[in-house]
């Protein structure tokens, strides 16, 4: 993972360097260039461009994360992204794009950002065709972000750090992992006062700088005096409101 990371930008840098380079060489360069495979995006051999299929697959799925201000380098822009095409292509292939930090089935989750098979040959064939960019006129506009983030806790959120009985009804939107350690592993439940045992989320393994927010596809109300268990000592969860 780290080698990949200083080497994607690299390969790039090694690139520019090239073209650079022929003008000044002259001869000597076209001589080189013939004995040089092209780079990979001068050959444009696919109609899929950044500006039309690759950003929209970015802005749900990579953006939350990936922008200036974010938890992680941008993707917000071509000249952001393109240095990156291969890694892009690596990491989601490879399934550790997007992050998801938990087990899936144990809570139903709407941003599940999981890529599909067919969003997964898309970012292939644009990489593989020389990853182009496109034209101006086909970028969509920008997307906004949820405001909560572990720093931001919305009003109306309920931090818990243990087992908890509500004393009121409460609606939940979502779970907001806040304080836990690396690869910390549980499964957070809430027992209603009938005896229901409702799966929340089953963290595994988290890692802080994949923090992202858990949001309920079907969000529910716990009645009042329903228990929430299984977060371990030391760790925190806020439980997200509903229209919060
Ligand atoms: C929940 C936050 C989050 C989301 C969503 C996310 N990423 Fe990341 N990504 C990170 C963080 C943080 C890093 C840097 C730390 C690391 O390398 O593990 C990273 C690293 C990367 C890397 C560099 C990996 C390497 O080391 O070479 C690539 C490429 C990448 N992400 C692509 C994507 C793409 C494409 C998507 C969407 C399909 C995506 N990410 C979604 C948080 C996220």
């Amino acid at each position: 993972m780290l080698l990949a990371t200083s080497a994607s930008p690299n390969l790039q840098v090694y690139d520019k360097t090239v073209h650079r380079l022929r003008p000044r060489l002259g001869l000597l360069a076209l001589a080189f260039a013939c004995v040089l495979p092209a780079a990979a995006h001068d050959v444009i051999t696919t109609k899929i461009t950044w500006n039309r299929e690759i950003i929209r697959i970015l802005n749900v799925h990579c953006i939350s994360c990936h922008r200036p201000g974010g938890s992680a380098f941008s993707l917000t822009t071509y000249n952001d992204g393109r240095p990156w095409a291969k890694a892009i292509q690596e990491e989601v292939l490879e399934r550790r794009m997007p992050p998801w930090g938990a087990v899936k089935g144990f809570g139903d989750f709407k941003n599940d950002q999981a890529l599909t098979p067919e969003q997964l040959e898309v970012i292939g064939e644009w990489v593989d065709g020389g990853a182009p960019e496109g034209e101006d006129k086909d970028l969509p506009p920008a997307p906004k972000f949820p405001a909560a983030t572990p720093e931001s806790v919305p009003a109306g959120g309920l931090t818990i750090n243990g087992d908890l009985q509500l004393t009121n009804d409460f609606a939940l939107e979502g779970l907001l992992p806040r304080k836990i350690s690396e690869n910390a592993s549980f499964q957070m439940v809430a027992e209603t006062p009938d005896g229901r045992v409702i799966p929340l989320l089953w963290m595994f393994p988290f890692k802080p700088i994949y923090a992202h927010p858990f949001l309920l596809k079907n969000p529910i109300t716990l009645p009042k005096g329903t228990t929430i268990r299984g977060i371990p000592s030391g760790a925190e969860i806020v439980l997200l409101p509903s229209g919060g």
